[in-house]
């Protein structure tokens, strides 16, 4: 018989073929904020002639830009790395929008490196491709927290960018044409108001891109959290939009006033997103598709565009564990009299830490000197610091 010589083989190509998708699971993944990473070798924009936008375009404050040639500029497309063959395509018909893409990179990163410099995982990137780490292929607060900052950031990149006049595809709102917003006493709307109809949008096809090319019945519960998290954090640029004003009239005085739309500044978003990532919705993995909260009591709430969820439990981001990508906390700067995060207590895990008396040279007793200056000695200052054990 056949059977029992090929069983063996089937089983262990069984478990091989597990083990390999367990691997794929706990692998880095490459990802497109590789282009925010300050001083590495990115892919450099080919050479194209911006054109100045003349004036405000209506038809194309809301519509997507329309499908151009696409056969330029595909190599610096093609070499971002992360990309599928959708965002590619995006970045081909879209090459000047995809520039601000590296802003928005950027932008991400340093907000969420900002938002978390004083926990145990300070956002930490490596210098390569996959930026995050292991943290991406997860499903944990951290990961939320990270594809809902960088679907923000997309988002207020894009709007910055086209409001600026620097993009030829997209320019700002006029207002007026959107009755529902009617003008106060002594004051009309106009003036450039930030087009955020077009940064979600953008954002959507972008940063979606990955989870939006699987047919509906292949996605899972993971991806249904991506996509929530995406949402979460370009609703949250959306929602804080404000109100900016310019007063005209002689001299000074605001006999009338101009007001547009504008964003807040990506600050705002970011600590909202912290506290948003502090509390946020842990999920029952067994619903499969669906996202819905663990517990019986709560599972019947319905989840919201104004919360982050999460899948796995992070983890023990205390001790350097390479096998999992985690840094560890040793050698960390710590607070010794804080009760925060940042207090050695918190941040040094209970592990103690080292206190080191260093001298800094820094200004001293300065005085105003007239007329205009200001004169500093160069003092030696003790200073106490601290590092986790
Ligand atoms: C727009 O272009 C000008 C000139 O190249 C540049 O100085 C400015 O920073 C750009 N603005 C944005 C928001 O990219
Ligand atoms: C995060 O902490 C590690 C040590 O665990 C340190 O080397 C790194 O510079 C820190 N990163 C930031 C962005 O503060
Ligand atoms: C340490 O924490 C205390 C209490 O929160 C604060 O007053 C102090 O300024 C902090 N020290 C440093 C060096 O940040």
């Amino acid at each position: 018989m056949t059977l029992p010589r090929t069983f063996p083989f089937i089983r262990s190509f069984v478990i091989f073929l597990i083990l390999d998708i367990l691997g794929r699971h706990e692998a880095s993944v490459s990802t497109w904020m590789y282009l925010g990473l300050v001083g590495s070798n990115v892919p450099q924009l080919p050479d194209i002639k911006l054109i100045p936008r003349g004036g405000f375009h209506p038809e194309l404050a809301v519509l997507p830009p329309p499908v151009s040639d696409t056969s330029e500029p595909s190599d610096w497309c093609g070499s971002i790395p992360g990309l599928v063959d959708r965002q590619v395509a995006l970045c081909r018909r879209n090459p000047e929008i995809f520039w601000h893409i590296r802003d928005a990179a950027k932008l991400a990163i340093k907000e969420c490196q900002y938002q978390f410099h004083n926990e145990r995982w300070n956002c930490t990137t490596s210098n390569d491709r996959h930026v995050f780490g292991k943290t991406m292929s997860k499903a944990t607060k951290e990961t939320a927290f990270i594809t809902a900052i960088s679907s923000a950031a997309v988002v207020y990149s894009v709007v910055s960018a086209c409001s600026s006049g620097n993009v030829t595809g997209c320019g700002c709102v006029d207002i007026r044409r959107q009755s529902q917003k009617p003008a106060g006493d002594g004051w009309t709307w106009s003036g450039c108001t930030d087009n955020i109809e077009y940064g979600m949008w953008f954002s959507r096809q972008f940063n979606d891109a990955q989870e939006d090319i699987k047919r509906k019945d292949a996605r899972n519960v993971k991806d249904a959290m991506h996509l929530h998290n995406k949402e979460t954090g370009r609703t949250v640029v959306q929602r804080q939009m404000g109100k900016d004003c310019r007063c005209h009239g002689v001299s000074g005085s605001c006999e009338t006033k101009s007001c547009w739309r504008k964003m807040a500044p990506f600050r705002d978003t970011g600590n909202e997103l912290k506290a948003k990532h502090d509390n946020a919705v842990w999920i029952a993995r067994k619903y499969a598709k669906k996202l819905k909260r663990r517990g019986r009591m709560v599972k019947h709430r319905p989840i919201t565009n104004n919360e982050l969820v999460f899948l796995e439990k992070s983890p023990d981001y205390c001790r350097h564990n390479p096998a999992k990508g985690i840094a560890g906390t040793a050698g960390r700067l710590c607070n010794a009299t804080s009760t925060g995060p940042e207090g050695c207590g918190t941040l040094c895990c209970k592990r103690g830490y080292i206190t080191q008396v260093i001298w800094r040279r820094e200004q001293c007793r300065c005085k105003f000197v007239w007329c205009c200056e200001v004169k500093c000695q160069i003092c030696n200052i003790k200073k106490e610091i601290h590092t986790c054990k």
